[in-house]
Parts: C-alpha cells; structure tokens; sequence
C-alpha cells in the first residue's frame, strides 16, 4: 500500500517531520516557498501540506490537487490561505495561535526595565565613546504601576511575570475577563492612563481598533511615563507619539509593530519614530524566538497528525470543530452542507448496511456541518460509495478497518 504523502515548506522546524512520521506519514520538507505552479505539481499525491507565510493557497491550487485533506499554517497568520475554498473543497486548515505568546510576554518585560532605566540611551552614547554614568530619569520598576491594555493570551501572561518583578498591575479590557493574581480591573481606558506609569498594548487586530491610541490617550497619560506597542501597527497614531516623545510628556517607547511593514528581508524602513531619545525599535520581533518556532512546528504538526488520525478539528480555523478522544476500529467522517435532514439520511444509509451507530458527533459552521459516526463494524465499500453519492457531500473521511 502507498504511504500517505506530506509536504513541508518554508523550512519548518524538524520536530513538525518527526511527528508526522510517526503519525505514518513519508514527509519531504523544502527549506523555500512554492509559486502556484510549482506547487500544484509538487502537491501530486500528497495529502497534507504544512507552509509558513510566504506560499499562498489558492482556489486554483485547492480545485487542482482534490487529494489534498489539511493544510497546517506554521504560524500564526492564515491570510495566505484561501480559507472559504479550502472550506468548501472539505480540507482542514490549523495555524498556532499561541505558541509564540511567551516569546512576546519575555520581550515586553525586557523593554519595560531597559526603557525605565533609559538603557538604549547610555548604550547609544558608550558605543559613541562617551561616558555618562547618572543615576538621573533612571527607575527600578518594582512598585510601579503597569496598564496592560488587551488581557487575552499576551496580556494575561504579562499580568503575571510583572507582579513576579515586583510591579502593580491594572488592566482594561472589552471583555470581563479574569484577573490573575492582584491584577485590578479598570473599566475604561481612561481610568487605566490615569494611574498607570508604564502603558502596554495587547489587544487584537479588529478593524475597530484602528488609531485606538492618538494624541487624546497620550495626553491622558501621566507625565513622564512609558509606553510600548507590541500588539498591531495601524492602533497606534505614531505622530502623535513623536511629539508626545519630543515634548518629554512621555519618557520613552518600544515599538515592534508598523502601520506599514517592509515586505522583504533588508527592504528600506521609514518612520517618524526613528531616531528618537530612550525609544525602541524593532522590526515585528516580539513573537520570533526559536522556541516559538519549535513550538508551532509541535502545535501544528500535533493537530494534523490528529486530524488524521481520528478525524478531530479542534483549533481548525475553516471546519466545524468536533474534539474526539481516542479513535475508532471503525469511523468515517462526513463534512457537508449544512442543511436539514442530512444527519437523518446518514443513519438510515448505516441501517440499510446492517451496521449500528455505536457514536455520533455533529458540529456546523456556516454552511458546513461535519458529522464524525462510530460504528459497529467494518464499513463496507458499497456503504461508502452511498455516502459519497450523497448530494450534500464535500468530502469523506474513513478511519479503522475496511470490510471487502
Ligand atoms: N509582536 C509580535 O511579534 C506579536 C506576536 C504575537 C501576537 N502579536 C499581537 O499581539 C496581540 C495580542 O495577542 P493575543 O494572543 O494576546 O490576542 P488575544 O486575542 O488573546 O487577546 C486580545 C485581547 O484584547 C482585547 N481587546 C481587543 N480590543 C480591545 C480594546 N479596544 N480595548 C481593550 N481590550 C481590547 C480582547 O478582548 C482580548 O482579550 C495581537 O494583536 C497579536 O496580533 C504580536
């Protein structure tokens, strides 16, 4: 029998192959991005397909290689992915959300110290060869107040390792969410700027936060305190901070994220943020660290590998999700339209085959639903081909033995 095929691109770590061949998996992995053409004709044959953010999977690709079941994004990002086509072509779509949180926590943690103690300063001028040894604008941040603005994965963590060095933490978020340790809730943003001595900003990428944060929030918070961005560029109005910067209102900043981001390695970057005093600047950093890297390649790999094995979409970010514990002898999964009567024609089908339904799972999502049965015995080919001809059907999945 053929081995089932997956293909890794873009240099994906290797712990991602490792598992996927124990899963019994033949992966290749090919350290660039694919262009479509090279990628409909490397894709023969292969069932699951792991990228990062450079090669794009389009309609044209998903209509052209009908064998292929998952696409595993080792990142964060699914933009690349045509995720309406994918859906409805039945193939299974998985990122990491939160594999490089930590990463971005331990980055935002090393500003908030480095800005307090204007350390980007006394370097710049000892590399210039001048000494300037002052204790002046210098500050430990134990006590001091920290504003953590987006209490989700990134923030949260932050609430954390802040209080562990010592600091008192508030934060404001949309949603009620659950304050660790002494963390205090405030209500408004307004409330949270009145206190706070270092603002930090985690929240999501809604379009409803574009320029959230302007010369109005600026000026709202305290004199001479500190202010990072590490969440989306387009939150932030950058103009206004260059002048809150200039005017000394604010004492310092750390920026990682761009309203416009070079797209290539080594392209020009412009912003009027460069060149400022005790202001920090990197190039979307904060999630990049090698154990991120490693545990995206784990995180991914781990939900294809599941996805294969059991038919579980936990965290697909296109299918109706259905968590299964353990698999099945005898298992098929049915993605459909979502409409009524579907679930009913199914158990009838199992019925006429003379088999039992031992368990059954449904879960929809728009116009799909995804019904994932156990059942008594071996299924036979002639019940499968049943299934298949079903008029609602996108795509079958079998799991366990075959009966001849
Ligand atoms: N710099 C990097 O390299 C890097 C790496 C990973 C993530 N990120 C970014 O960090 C941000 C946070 O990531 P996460 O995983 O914690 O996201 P998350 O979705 O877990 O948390 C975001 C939180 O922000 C809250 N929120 C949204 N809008 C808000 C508003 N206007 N006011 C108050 N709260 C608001 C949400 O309710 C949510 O709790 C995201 O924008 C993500 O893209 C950046």
């Amino acid at each position: 029998m053929d081995r089932r095929r997956a293909l890794l691109l873009e240099n994906i770590d290797p712990v991602a192959a490792e598992l996927l061949g124990s899963a019994g998996y033949e992966t290749e992995s090919v350290r660039g991005a694919l262009d479509e053409d090279d990628l409909i004709a490397a894709l023969d044959g292969v069932e699951v397909l792991g990228i990062r953010s450079k090669t794009q999977v389009t309609a044209e690709v998903l209509r052209r290689r009908p064998d292929l079941a998952a696409v595993g994004a080792f990142c964060i990002g699914t933009n690349q992915i045509d995720l309406r086509a994918a859906a409805g072509a039945g193939v299974a779509v998985f990122n990491a959300p939160y594999s490089n949180t930590r990463s971005v926590v331990e980055m935002a943690i090393a500003e908030i110290i480095i800005l307090a103690r204007r350390l980007v300063d006394r370097d710049r001028a000892l590399h210039a060869g001048s000494w300037d040894k002052s204790a002046a604008g210098s500050h430990e941040v134990r006590g001091r107040t920290l504003g953590i603005v987006g209490y989700g994965n990134i923030g949260s963590q932050l609430s954390v390792l802040a209080e562990a060095l010592g600091m008192r933490v508030l934060f404001h978020d949309l949603e009620d969410k659950l304050a660790l340790g002494n963390a205090q809730r405030c209500d408004t943003l307004e409330e949270l700027l009145e206190q706070a001595e270092t603002v930090t900003l985690h929240v999501d990428g809604r379009a409803g936060n574009a320029g959230l944060f302007g010369a109005e929030q600026f000026s709202r918070m305290r004199r001479r305190s500190l202010f990072l961005n590490l969440s989306r560029g387009f939150v932030v109005d950058h103009e206004a901070l260059r002048e809150h910067i200039l005017s000394g209102h604010i004492a310092g900043a750390a920026v990682d994220v761009f309203p416009d981001e070079p797209r290539e390695q080594g392209d020009p970057f412009t912003s009027v943020l460069r060149g400022l005093p005790n202001v920090i600047l990197t190039p979307h950093v904060g999630g990049s660290t090698q154990e991120a890297q490693h545990d995206i390649g784990r995180f991914v790999a781990g939900k294809l590998a599941d996805y294969a094995g059991s038919g579980t979409t936990t965290l697909s970010v296109n299918l109706p999700t259905v968590a299964l514990h353990g698999s099945s002898a005898d298992r098929f999964a049915l993605l459909h339209r979502n409409v009524p009567g579907v679930l009913a024609r199914v158990d009838a089908l199992v019925g006429e085959h003379g088999l039992n339904v031992d368990g059954q799972v449904l879960a929809t999502r728009g116009e799909l639903g995804y019904a994932v049965t156990d059942v008594s015995a071996a299924l036979s080919p002639d019940l499968l081909a049943a299934l298949r001809a079903l008029p609602e059907t996108v795509r079958l999945t079998t799991f366990g033995r075959r009966a001849d």
